[in-house]
């Protein structure tokens, strides 16, 4: 007799729906096919124009102009394995290597995140390398751009599901339940034992490496959704007012339904990637701190962290114990982070100054009301400079250095950072070639109300 009445053909016809779903709503069938371009005007009456779908390579543009791109593949392939904040819609890293770069030639994102422009080299025949100073984003990115054995994932997948629907809480040792800090007002009682027992059947389980860090990402993505803590915010916090509704089995079915549809994803990955690519994810290097030879690679694209906007950390935290990947403090990781919070306040007793006229002035205004943050947006740009001269140095000549980065406000103030980013480009020895403006309509996360980001700036940098 099984604990819970869980029925896999429920599951399996409503992954269906969405498997339906998803293929509908990538209606450019043809991977690579044009999409639509289009002159339209915002609520403002400002002109933009609209592109839907694939970006022609060879769309005009001029200085400043506005564009409105419509993505329609976040969630395809294994860009859908699992959420993560201030993702690139695929689509942009997909024009942007098609446009500057040719088949085998490397590129480089320093600020990698969950991979989504490794994924896209890959589909595009291209070598990549991911840099980030965060275990998670590495060990996303690394699934994301495994292929894996077809047949393997099938097998695997009947196999985990088979054994989810014989679920027996008393087979599971209360030692064996994971410890971390405040582990019980995060989770139920009955969702941690569920989640423990898979993360136990995917350690027992007979399949390889690859398709056992699949299925570890597979439990992270449901990890958020069945605690007690906000779905939709960037940090994790248990909201009191919010009434989530947390139940028995929730955890199991919850997987199994991503399950179904993440092997969807990656048999369409796995399955898509038809020229020769590679991606290499370093473990020792850091966007400031690049450890490959001058001059290595072909292109390099990224969107950085905002300042003082995502703290990385403590958005994948739960995730993170749970997939052993910390344990315990993450202040060590945090203070890795461009844009970080974490300053000491010896740091921030003085005003000070990067030297460019425009920051320092929106600096000098933040310091009047909060010195902490006055510092931390410094900081940040300091941070910036390390970076775009450690692109610089292992960039070939007349290599590109895109960047795609918004404003957020500080303490009421407009941080442009993509306006003073181009000034320290300058300084840096890059040559501005373009910039133009990507209004964004689709978050996944939500942040704070007036701190929302609107445009992003894709800043285009020769060296
Ligand atoms: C905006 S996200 C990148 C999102 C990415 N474009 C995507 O599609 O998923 C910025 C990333 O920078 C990373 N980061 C922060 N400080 C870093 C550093 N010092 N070196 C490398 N990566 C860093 C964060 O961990 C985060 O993943």
């Amino acid at each position: 007799m099984a604990y819970y009445n869980i029925s896999l053909t429920e599951i399996k016809k409503n992954v269906q729906r969405r498997a339906k779903k998803y293929r509908e709503t990538n209606f450019f069938e043809d991977d690579f096919s044009i999409g639509i371009v289009k002159e339209v005007e915002n609520d403002f009456g400002e002109k933009l124009t609209r592109v839907d779908g694939n970006i022609p390579i060879s769309l005009p543009i001029e200085y400043g102009q506005r564009f409105l791109f419509i993505s329609y593949d976040q969630t395809r392939v294994s860009h859908g394995l699992h959420k993560y904040p201030a993702k690139f819609f695929p689509e942009l890293p997909r024009w942007l290597i098609q446009k500057y770069t040719k088949p085998d030639q490397v590129i480089l994102d320093p600020f990698t995140g969950s991979g989504t422009s490794n994924v896209e080299s890959m589909l595009l025949g291209r070598h990549s390398v991911g840099i980030d100073v965060d275990p998670f984003a590495k060990f996303l990115t690394k699934v994301k751009t495994t292929i894996l054995d077809i047949e393997e994932l099938g097998r695997s997948t009947d196999y985990i599901l088979n054994a989810l629907v014989k679920y027996d809480p008393s087979k599971i040792n209360i030692t064996e339940l994971p410890e971390f800090p405040y582990r019980d007002n995060w989770f139920n009682k009955e969702i941690l034992y569920e989640l423990t027992f898979i993360k136990k059947l995917i350690k027992n389980s007979p399949f390889s490496n690859s398709i056992k860090d699949f299925l570890h990402i597979c439990l992270s993505s449901i990890i958020r959704s069945v605690s007690n803590a906000d779905n939709n915010c960037t940090r994790t916090v248990v909201r009191k007012k919010l009434k989530k509704n947390i139940y028995p089995s929730l955890a199991l079915t919850k997987f199994a339904e991503t399950l179904l549809l993440n092997s969807y994803r990656m048999t369409d990955f796995s399955s898509s990637i038809k020229q020769s690519s590679s991606v290499e994810i370093p473990d020792d290097s850091d966007a400031r701190n690049i450890k490959y030879p001058r001059g290595y690679f072909d292109f390099a694209l990224t969107s950085p962290p905002y300042a003082n906007a995502v703290d990385y950390p403590r958005t994948h935290q739960l995730e993170m114990y749970w997939l052993e990947l910390v344990n315990g403090s993450l202040a060590q990781l945090k203070k890795e982070h461009v844009g970080t919070e974490s300053v000491s306040a010896k740091d921030y007793k003085s005003l000070h100054e990067t030297g460019i006229y425009l920051a320092d002035k929106t600096i000098k205004s933040i310091y009047k009301k909060d010195p902490r943050r006055a510092f931390i947006a410094y900081k940040y740009l300091v941070d910036m400079e390390l970076n775009l001269k450690e692109v610089y140095r292992v960039l070939k000549k007349r290599g590109k250095y895109v960047i795609v980065v918004g404003n957020n406000k500080i303490r009421g103030n407009n941080f442009e950072s993509w306006k003073y980013l181009m000034e320290i480009s300058e300084r840096v020895g890059f040559k501005v070639k373009e910039y133009f403006g990507s209004e964004i309509i689709n978050h996944f996360i939500k942040v704070p109300r007036d701190e929302r980001i609107n445009t992003d700036w894709i800043i285009v940098l020769e060296k």
